[in-house]
């Protein structure tokens, strides 16, 4: 009986796995609902070809974040004097930042490779495709190949960097953002092509380790999409702090030669004449797109949509009922935050809960520039598409107390409330910590607050959320810290 026993379980482990669920993928969407799975007493294998966390964790949210730390001190250093302190000149260790950069994402890794211990996830480094609905071939990195039969089937697997053909990579001079992210070198004139998140985190982050930056945005604005205010005022601030910024213009050529790259470009930002310029380095920031290759869909009876991605429902179910898809590879906006979510709600269903759905009222957008941006709800111009009438609160950072201990008041904190129920549409925030600031707009606009709400809330002092108080205040024209535009009577 026994030698039987072991027979088979020698057998299942060559051959064929059954669990309840296979997870393609294990960023930020696929370890969400890999853990969750687990937490629910699923028998779960998660599988990825790279490192566990993903993009998030390895390449993208986490290291670029380290990296703009870093520079965000070396700013404070530079504008140290200022405060009465005199630092001795600042020499960059590129090394060094490198080196704190690993760690961090090492000691991220680590702590979700410990999760999936702790919640019974089994992770399995290998190229995963579907051979049906239910089955999953995993080409396994180490060599070798398993076929797990699986109930249930999650489909996490990201999107990559959009690669433009005209400038082939080769990860020293034309770079796409997995190699700046590696930060080999600083160069002494960089060009950023794209002047969406990617393009600006860098541009942030390179220039304040010392390169001199030149963004080249293809339409008339920055962070195109966001609340055009906020887009023009962080597009200043930028300026002043030494990027440079063209819009409106195209990069055509970029002619090659050795260790820099002449690069031409043309639009309303050069005039309409050819210019060209040369750069040691130049980032294509240009967009992502989802990544399905090798996956086999059809041998699922699954197809992408005409974008790439693949469509699911509110419960994040696809077209074949046992499969699921989250994250990028759902579709826009592609964030970690929101991949996370539907991670859970995924799991969720595969659990049981009928009532289980990705439902947002709110998803939050960051942009880690220095200072921040954040959004979160409806822009002033999306608020007017959708024929509201408006009622807006603003209050700039010079008015207040604890910008100016933080010797930072350049930005802005804006509310886009609703003129006939006051009910807050949209925050929208150009400031330090606006990360942070941002969570008080995801639960006001989750809870179906109003501006008034926000403006009775007691908010502790001093801090930079006063400032949403105050502006929730002069959208009735009753702020205290500023001179409210147009004193009129009280609206409540
Ligand atoms: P993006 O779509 O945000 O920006 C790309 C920009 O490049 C656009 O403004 C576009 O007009 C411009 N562009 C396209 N072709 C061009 C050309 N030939 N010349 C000049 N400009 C051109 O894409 P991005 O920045 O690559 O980010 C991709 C995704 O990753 C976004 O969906 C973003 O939400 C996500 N992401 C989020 C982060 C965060 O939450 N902090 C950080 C990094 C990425």
């Amino acid at each position: 009986m026994r030698a039987v026993h072991r027979r088979r379980s020698k057998e299942r482990t060559l051959a064929e796995q059954q669990v309840d669920a296979v997870v393609i993928g294990a960023g930020p969407g696929g370890y969400h609902a890999a853990i969750r799975l687990g937490q629910l007493g699923k028998s779960v294998i998660c599988v990825d070809r790279d490192e566990v966390g993903g993009v998030c964790l390895n390449w993208g949210c986490i290291p670029t974040k380290a990296l703009l730390h870093v520079g965000e001190i070396a700013r404070q250093i530079s504008h140290a004097d200022a405060l009465g302190l005199k630092v001795a000149g600042l020499q960059i260790d590129r090394a060094g930042v490198v080196a704190f950069k690993t760690g961090v994402v090492e000691a991220n890794v680590g702590g979700v490779k410990t999760l999936f211990k702790a919640n019974n996830v089994q992770f399995v480094y290998g190229e995963a495709s579907f051979k049906s609905a239910t089955e999953i071939l995993v080409k396994k990195r180490g060599g070798g190949e398993t076929t797990i039969a699986a109930q249930y089937v999650a489909i996490a697997t990201g999107s990559a960097p959009v690669d433009v053909k005209a400038w082939p990579r080769d990860g020293e001079v034309i770079l796409n953002s997995d190699d700046a992210v590696q930060m080999k070198r600083i160069p002494k004139n960089l060009l950023v092509i794209g002047g969406g998140v990617i393009g600006l985190e860098f541009a942030t982050a390179y220039t304040r380790l010392g390169a001199k930056t030149l963004v080249i945005e293809a339409l008339p604005a920055i962070l195109t999409g966001i609340d055009a205010e906020i887009g023009k005022t962080l597009g200043r601030i930028l300026k002043k702090q030494g990027v440079e910024i063209v819009l409106d213009t195209k990069v055509g050529t970029i002619d090659k030669s050795g260790k820099t790259a002449k690069v031409t470009f043309n639009g309303a930002g050069t005039g309409g004449k050819d210019e060209t310029r040369e750069f040691d380095m130049v980032l294509v920031a240009v967009g992502r797109r989802p990544v399905t290759d090798g996956l086999n869909l059809a041998a699922a009876g699954l197809s992408t949509s005409e974008k790439g991605f693949i469509d699911v429902d509110a419960q994040r179910r696809t077209k074949v009922a046992n499969i699921f898809a989250i994250g990028d590879v759902t579709g826009a906006p592609m964030l970690a935050h929101k991949g996370m979510k539907e991670g859970v709600v995924a799991a969720e269903v595969i659990g049981g809960d009928k009532s289980a759905a990705f439902d947002p009222v709110a998803i939050p957008n960051c942009v880690y520039t220095d200072p921040e941006v954040a959004t979160v709800g409806l822009s002033e111009e999306e608020a007017r598409a959708q024929g509201y009438e408006l009622r807006i609160g603003k209050f700039p950072l010079a008015a207040s107390g604890r910008a100016r201990t933080m010797n930072e008041t350049d930005g802005l904190i804006k509310l886009v409330g609703d003129a006939k129920t006051d009910l807050l549409l949209g925050m929208h925030v150009v400031a330090p910590q606006a990360e942070s600031l941002i969570g008080e707009g995801v639960i006001a606009l989750e809870m179906g607050a109003t501006l008034e709400d926000i403006g009775l809330s007691i908010h502790p002092h001093p801090t930079l959320t006063e400032g949403i108080m105050d502006a929730a205040e002069a959208a009735h024209g009753k702020a205290i810290h500023i001179v409210n535009a147009k004193p009129k009577a009280a609206t409540r």
